[in-house]
């Protein structure tokens, strides 16, 4: 479906695909072809300069006083490596993208509350800070290759028990895209498929956190044909991520993560397994919904008087300095298969043990989640502490070693500016590779 973009605005597609014309066929040189080529002369040049000022501006980024680039192990050859790749993959062709200027109500209103942008789905709002400054930002819409529409869903939180209320999320939404729609012609020629949402809570795509409804009310007609960035994955067909989508990390403010000064690989954890969250003693089986299904449940009887065990159920501000004191960190489902810990546990140097069956996690081709985490089944659980055991004996030190790779920590966190091979970054990435296959694909059938 996003192949139907119009041709109309695509004046670089042509030049791309001239390009490639003439380059395939160099004795075609006829009189309308060289006028062609002297009129394209001034845009390969811009387009090249564009090229440039990317790459200025990432190297830029990447001088050594950046810290978050600082203590790498394997740091010039894979920096120099990446940074060929980072001003490379922007570049040809540039991406571009506009962000939709709404009106306060739909986004930076919410802000008054400032858990807005530190909670767990504030994604939403970082990812559009990050794009408002990046320099794939086009203020020019009839160049844009993308248009973001930054609506903050999660931000309503409820005034009873603190929780993000999403009932008002499609109607916000809708009335969104009913005003870009009436006032620009950029929805309507495309009927959104080059617009990008984020959908950050629980069952992404769907806006609702309890899955039977979710599933049941699906994607929202009007977004069907949208990208969604969404937290939510899992590794089979699932109605809620029936669209096109990048899979995004959940949120983590990332100064909260930013490991104290003794940090290493070889720190003293003297914490063997640690968890702190919601666990149900007796969880309340609603209309055939378990929370956690029942997991969380499971690890508290089996662990909870083991002295390797800090199982936690009380709130604790402080929890991140335990998980930086911990060896394994497990992260089971809650409601929905993904939660912040995998991020801040990665962060934070503790092995996450991942036990949500099917889930998917963000960013693999950067970040390798076999070689830096442990998944369990969810019917596993009953031998969690032999595995963890047995770990600990073989490959654990491998394992901390392929966490300590610091592009590992820095993808899965998202900066107010755009960083080299951050969250918002590698979300450019996936969107840019969009754009290219669907070139490729619109360059065979021309
Ligand atoms: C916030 O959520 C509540 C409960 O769903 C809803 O009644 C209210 O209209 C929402 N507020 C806004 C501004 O959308
Ligand atoms: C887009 O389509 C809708 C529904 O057909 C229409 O009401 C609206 O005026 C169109 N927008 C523009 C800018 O033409
Ligand atoms: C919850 O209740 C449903 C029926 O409503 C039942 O099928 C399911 O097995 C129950 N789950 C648990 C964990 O007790
Ligand atoms: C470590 O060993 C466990 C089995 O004990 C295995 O499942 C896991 O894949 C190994 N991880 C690495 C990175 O070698």
């Amino acid at each position: 479906m996003s192949l139907q973009r119009p041709t109309k605005n695509s004046n670089k597609d042509h030049l791309y695909m001239k390009m490639k014309l003439l380059q395939n066929r160099p004795s075609r040189t006829n009189f309308a072809d060289k006028t062609l080529l002297s009129s394209k002369n001034l845009r390969y040049l811009l387009l090249l300069w564009l090229s440039l000022s990317l790459y200025l501006l990432f190297t830029s980024l990447f001088s050594p006083s950046n810290p978050l680039l600082k203590p790498t192990l394997h740091s010039s050859a894979t920096a120099s490596r990446a940074l060929i790749e980072a001003t490379t993959a922007f570049a040809s062709p540039p991406l571009r993208i506009y962000v939709y200027d709404l009106p306060p109500t739909f986004n930076s209103d919410w802000l008054s509350n400032p858990r807005c942008a530190t909670h767990l789905f504030g994604s939403e709002v970082a990812i559009h800070r990050a794009l408002l400054r990046s320099p794939v930002r086009t203020t020019d819409p009839s160049l844009a290759d993308y248009f973001f529409v930054p609506v903050y869903v999660a931000c309503n939180f409820s005034t009873s028990n603190g929780f993000p209320s999403l009932g008002h999320a499609k109607r916000s939404l809708s009335s969104a895209v009913h005003r870009i729609s009436s006032e620009m012609p950029f929805w309507n020629r495309s009927r959104g498929s080059d617009h990008v949402f984020v959908a950050s809570h629980d069952y992404g795509a769907c806006f609702h956190a309890m899955e039977d409804v979710a599933v049941a009310e699906g994607v929202p007609e009007f977004l069907r044909r949208s990208v969604m960035l969404q937290t939510f994955g899992v590794n089979r067909r699932h109605p809620c991520q029936d669209v096109e989508h990048v899979l995004i990390p959940p949120y983590v403010v990332p100064e909260t993560v930013q490991p104290s000064s003794e940090f290493s690989p070889a720190r003293r954890r003297d914490i063997f397994a640690f968890f702190r969250g919601k666990m149900e003693v007796h969880p309340k089986n609603i209309s055939g919904r378990v929370y956690s299904r029942g997991v969380r449940t499971e690890i508290l009887k089996r662990y909870g008087n083991d002295r390797r065990f800090r199982l936690k159920r009380q709130r604790y501000d402080g929890y991140q300095s335990e998980i930086e004191r911990s060896t394994f960190c497990l992260c089971p489902l809650g409601w929905a298969p993904w939660s912040p810990r995998l991020v801040e546990s990665v962060a934070l140097g503790c092995v996450p043990v991942i036990i949500a069956d099917d889930i998917r996690l963000p960013f693999p081709e950067t970040v390798r989640w076999p070689e830096i985490s442990l998944s369990l089944r969810e019917s596993e659980v009953r031998s969690l502490a032999r595995v963890l055991e047995r770990v600990a004996a073989t490959n654990l030190s491998a394992i901390q070693r392929n966490l300590w790779n610091p592009a590992v920590r820095r993808a899965l966190l998202f900066n107010d500016d755009v960083q080299y091979g951050d969250a918002t970054w590698h979300v450019m990435e996936a969107l840019h590779r969009k754009l290219r296959r669907r070139r490729s694909m619109t360059d065979t059938w021309r």
